[in-house]
Formats: structure tokens, C-alpha cells, sequence
């Protein structure tokens, strides 16, 4: 990828990217950075995309600020804790919902807006998305709930783009069990209860997630298949460049 932006390009995309406002009689633009979240099935590879990402960023200098949901603050990494630990039985699906979204709010106040007013680029494993495709399609509440939630809590913070990693479900189950069975190895730390999940479960996320694309072309770049790691991360550094060259243009 031939792009190359220096941290000044940078500041000036972002200050000609958010809303405008009126001083002196004249529209004069408000500073506001660019919103980045990935989705996709738990093993889809979201983490180390984001990884590849920020070093593709860093050599551009541009530091972006990086978070997962749930979790990110501090209450947040607790708010985590409950819902990821496969001890956390009897959750109803409300009460699910409830807690992703309580963690989203702290996060959205905590990190994610004051980074986006200071000019920031925020890269989100994560967002609302998540919560229509697991809540409203895996735990089947429907996604009329979750985004009438989203706009009441979340002040309908919406991410300026967003990467869906859509491998193959079989490879993404695969790949997300072997990592849980890893990770409570390596860490005692249990964080397998969606994992835990049965397959019908799975296909309910994966169809929502396509469904939620097809609904938002503009923000929501598919990527699809199983593709090698190397494969994902040129689609990925080809979406956020031309993002950030049509925020360096203003349009
Ligand atoms: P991860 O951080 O390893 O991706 O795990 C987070 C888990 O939480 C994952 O199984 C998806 C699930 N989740 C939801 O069910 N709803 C949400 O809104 C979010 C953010 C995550």
C-alpha cells in the first residue's frame, strides 16, 4: 500500500472529518478523529488484525487508541469479568445486554469520545455490533432492541468504519475453542462462556453480522473467507487508507 501520512496530514484530516460549527457567522470545522471498530466471530482473528493495524499506523506516525468490548476502563474489565467467566450461569439474555451496553456507556465516556474530540484515531475491538449480532441474533432479542438501546445510551456514537472478518464459521469455532483452552491454561483466566455456546448459536451471530453489512455498505467492509493473515491485513490497511485519504480531502 502506496500511502504514506504524516502526523500533521493526520491532525488535518481529522480536524475536517467531525461536525461543524457556527462562530462568528462562519461554519469553521470542529475537531473530530476517525472511529474504527472490527467485528466478527470470536476466533475470526479480530486480535491480530488490530495488531497488524496499529504497527501499520505507527510507521505512518499516527497513534492510534486502541480498546476491546467488553472491557477498556476499569469498570469495564470487570463488567468483563463477570460476562465472559463460564461461572456466570443463569445470565438472561436482558441482563447480557444490559451489561455490554453499561460498559459500552463508561467506555464511550471514558475513552472513546474524549479521544475522538481530542483528533485521535480509535481502533475498537468491537462495538454495537457485536451486541446486535450476539444479543439480537445469537440470544435472538432482534436488533430493533439493541440499536433503540444503543441510541439512549450510547448517544448513537456510530464508528466511521467498520471491518468485518467473516472466515468460514467452522474455522472461526475451531480456532476460538483451541484459544480459550489456550488462554485459561496460560492465565487461570476462564473467559470461555460465549465459547462454551452451541453451533446453532453461532450460525444466529453470523447471519446477523451479514445481515447488518448488507443493511450498511457504506461502513461496514466485508471481509470474507479464509484468507491468510497476510490476505486480511492488505484488505484492511486498503480500506483504512482510502478512509483516511478521503478524510485528508475533506469529502
Ligand atoms: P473477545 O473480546 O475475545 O472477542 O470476547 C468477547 C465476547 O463477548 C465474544 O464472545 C463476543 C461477546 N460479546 C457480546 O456477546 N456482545 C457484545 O456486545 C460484545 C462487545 C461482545
Amino acid at each position: 500500500m502506496g500511502i504514506s501520512l504524516s502526523c500533521g496530514q493526520a491532525k488535518w484530516a481529522r480536524s475536517s472529518l467531525g461536525s461543524r460549527a457556527l462562530n462568528s457567522g462562519r461554519l469553521v470545522p470542529v475537531p473530530r478523529g476517525i472511529f474504527i471498530t472490527l467485528e466478527g466471530l470470536d476466533g475470526s482473528g479480530k486480535t491480530t488484525q488490530i495488531r497488524r493495524l496499529t504497527a501499520w499506523l505507527a510507521r505512518r506516525n499516527i497513534e492510534p487508541v486502541v480498546l476491546r468490548q467488553p472491557g477498556g476502563s476499569a469498570t469495564g474489565d470487570r463488567i468483563r469479568e463477570i460476562l465472559l467467566d463460564s461461572r456466570s450461569t443463569g445470565l438472561t439474555p436482558m441482563t447480557e445486554m444490559a451489561l455490554m451496553f453499561a460498559d459500552r456507556a463508561q467506555a464511550i465516556a471514558e475513552i472513546i469520545q474524549p479521544a475522538l474530540d481530542a483528533g485521535k484515531i480509535v481502533l475498537c475491538d468491537r462495538f454495537t455490533d457485536s451486541t446486535e449480532a450476539y444479543q439480537g441474533g445469537g440470544r435472538e432479542l432482534g436488533s430493533e432492541i439493541v440499536l433503540d438501546l444503543h441510541r439512549l445510551i450510547c448517544g448513537n456514537v456510530q464508528p466511521d468504519l467498520t471491518l468485518l472478518l467473516l472466515p468460514s464459521l467452522e474455522a472461526s469455532l475451531i480456532r476460538a475453542r483451541r484459544r480459550n483452552d489456550r488462554d485459561q491454561s496460560a492465565t487461570g483466566k476462564d473467559e470461555g462462556r460465549f465459547e462454551a455456546e452451541q453451533d446453532a448459536f453461532y450460525y444466529r451471530v453470523w447471519q446477523k453480522y451479514r445481515e447488518i453489512a448488507a443493511r450498511e455498505p457504506e461502513r461496514v467492509i466485508r471481509i470474507e473467507g479464509d484468507l491468510s493473515i497476510d490476505e486480511v491485513h492488505e484488505q484492511i490497511v486498503e480500506s483504512v487508507a482510502e478512509r483516511l485519504m478521503t478524510a485528508t480531502r475533506g469529502v
